[in-house]
């Protein structure tokens, strides 16, 4: 079976990480552990862009060179992602030597194919989207991604051939519709495309904090050129030489809406350069506004995500992320939404049927499971599976959500308290039928809230393991009840939470050393 590989873009290490950087990987989590949950084999691919005049600036700012400046800023990335459970299978930083070394070998190979030739650059640059702009493409004299100002650039660069790679690229479009995901952000792409493209400039003299070009080393390459290539140097390849069997392509990029381009647009021209093949999909989310306004450190309103786990847990900081928003669509941050949710959703509807049914069992039945164990919901299965493939992880949520509601009606419905006074048996039985339900949440929620869905596992008194039992359930359909299973009620999984949402909003201190 081939390894299903998706990564995340490579983050800037000029500042934290903020809930931004934490969405897009936490997505990527989800897809990695749903996918091993079904036993496929993965490679989920992460790490940080260290290079350039944003990363240089930064750290001068900061007092440091920009090498002890990004090991600074690369352990806080480490630390959250650890904090927030991503299992990322490879951690790629673009100032490792297995990366320099690829831009190296890329840039001599498509400099001698003829795909780089030297010329001059002179038009407008952006150092905090580290992106070229001409002069029509300007939003009011400034940046049109992030409206910050731009530079002026006149300088010997080289360039890469894009020109070259306009018709293979709609090409490659037409005939590949899951390639630009999701559909409603292609036709901008294509727009792009057909409306022609210039080739690029490649590699800065004025910049020295890059990976040098190794004929000619007063340049140094570009760094969205350096940072696209992780996606291949992590693999192992070398250009010229054969790709190693089972990894490369990709099978999906997940980026934010506002990298789609590089993605769509430069990477793959880059892959045809080398002849290799094109990443299965890209797919594009939106962004985060935060209490309606746009997030920016000069507003001071940018969401810390350890602050959020540390107030509501790293599970109901995962689910609202993912719950809140179209996985594809742009969407806002209000702490008072994330509340509500986690009272709503999480300890109501979840945490308390888990409660309540372990209680039942506990009180009347000495937390035995009666009988032959019912037969699995199969539709659910397929419908949460579906979803998360095509990536509407809210879709997958609110399935799981309609099964525990269920769960809840049934228990009102069937008042099993009271039937245990007059028919046992019965009380049991409906008991059971929750228990299954209880059974099948945790295993299909697992990938979204890894943590909380093991202290279910276990209250629920199963004995074989989570992620065995994931397997059977994903792929085959069949829930696993080991003989003799036994409930344990714990403690509650979501405590009910009053927060003074008066008190000063959850966000990032100013830090000293950013860009405005
Ligand atoms: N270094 C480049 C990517 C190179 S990939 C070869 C870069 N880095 S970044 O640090 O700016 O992080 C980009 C990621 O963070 C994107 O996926 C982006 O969408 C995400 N977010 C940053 N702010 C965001 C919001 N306000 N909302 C949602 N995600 C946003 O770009």
């Amino acid at each position: 079976m081939k390894t299903f590989f998706l990564t995340t873009p490579l983050y800037y290490v000029n500042d934290v990480p903020h809930i931004g950087h934490a969405y897009t990987t936490i997505a990527a989590d989800v897809l990695a552990r749903w996918k091993r949950l079904k036993g496929e084999p993965v490679f989920f691919l992460t790490g940080t862009d260290e290079h350039g005049a944003k990363i240089d600036q930064a750290a001068q700012a900061a007092g440091k060179t920009p090498r002890a400046f990004a090991d600074q800023v690369v352990g806080s990335f480490q630390a959250l992602w650890k904090r927030l459970g991503i299992t990322q299978d490879d951690f790629i930083r673009t100032t490792e030597e297995r990366h320099a070394r690829v831009v190296q070998g890329v840039f001599d190979f498509l400099l001698k194919k003829g795909d780089i030739y030297l010329g001059t650059y002179e038009d407008w640059y952006c150092v905090s989207c580290e992106s070229f702009w001409t002069e029509a493409e300007l939003a009011d004299k400034t940046c049109p991604t992030c409206g910050r100002p731009v530079e002026r650039l006149k300088e010997e660069s080289y360039f890469f051939k894009l020109s070259s790679y306009e018709k293979p690229l709609l090409d490659h479009f037409e005939k590949n519709k899951d390639f630009l995901q999701p559909p409603h952000r292609a036709s901008e792409i294509v727009n792009f495309v057909r409306s022609g493209l210039k080739d690029l400039s490649v590699s800065r003299t004025k910049v020295a904090w890059g990976v040098p070009v190794p004929s000619n080393p007063k340049h140094t390459v570009y760094v969205w050129f350096d940072a696209l290539l992780n996606y291949i140097s992590a693999t192992g390849y070398a250009p010229g030489k054969k790709q190693a069997e089972g990894l490369w392509p990709a099978d999906v990029h997940l980026v934010g809406k506002e990298i789609f381009r590089f993605h769509t647009v430069i990477w793959p021209a880059m892959l045809m350069a080398l002849g290799l093949p094109l990443p299965k999909k890209v797919f594009a989310h939106g962004w985060w506004t935060v209490e309606g306004e746009k997030m920016s450190k000069s507003r001071g309103n940018v969401v810390d995500p350890r602050k959020m786990a540390d107030e509501y847990g790293v599970d109901a900081f995962r689910y609202f992320l993912l719950r809140e928003v179209p996985f594809g669509s742009d969407g806002d941050f209000s702490e008072n939404n994330l509340l509500g949710r986690y009272n709503a959703e999480l300890a109501n509807g979840l945490g308390n049927l888990l409660n309540r049914t372990l209680n039942l069992l506990e009180k009347n039945h000495q937390g035995k499971i009666p009988g032959d164990p019912p037969a699995a919901h199969g539709g659910i299965v397929k419908m949460t599976n579906d979803a998360v493939e095509r990536l509407a992880f809210h879709e997958a949520l609110g399935d799981i959500f309609s099964l525990v509601n269920e769960g809840n009606k049934i228990i009102d419905q069937e008042a099993p308290w009271k039937t245990a006074k007059t028919d046992l048996p019965r009380a049991h039985q409906t008991l059971f039928k929750v228990v299954a339900i209880l059974k099948e949440a945790a295993l299909l929620l697992h990938p979204f809230m890894p943590s909380l869905t093991r202290e279910m596992w276990k209250q629920l008194g199963e004995e074989q393991d989570l992620e065995a039992a994931g397997k059977d359930y994903l792929a085959r359909g069949v829930l696993v009840f080991s003989p003799g299973q036994v409930v344990k009620k714990g403690p509650p999984l979501f405590p009910r939470k009053e927060v003074d949402l008066a008190r000063p909003p959850v966000s990032l201190p100013p830090s000293p050393h950013l860009l405005p």
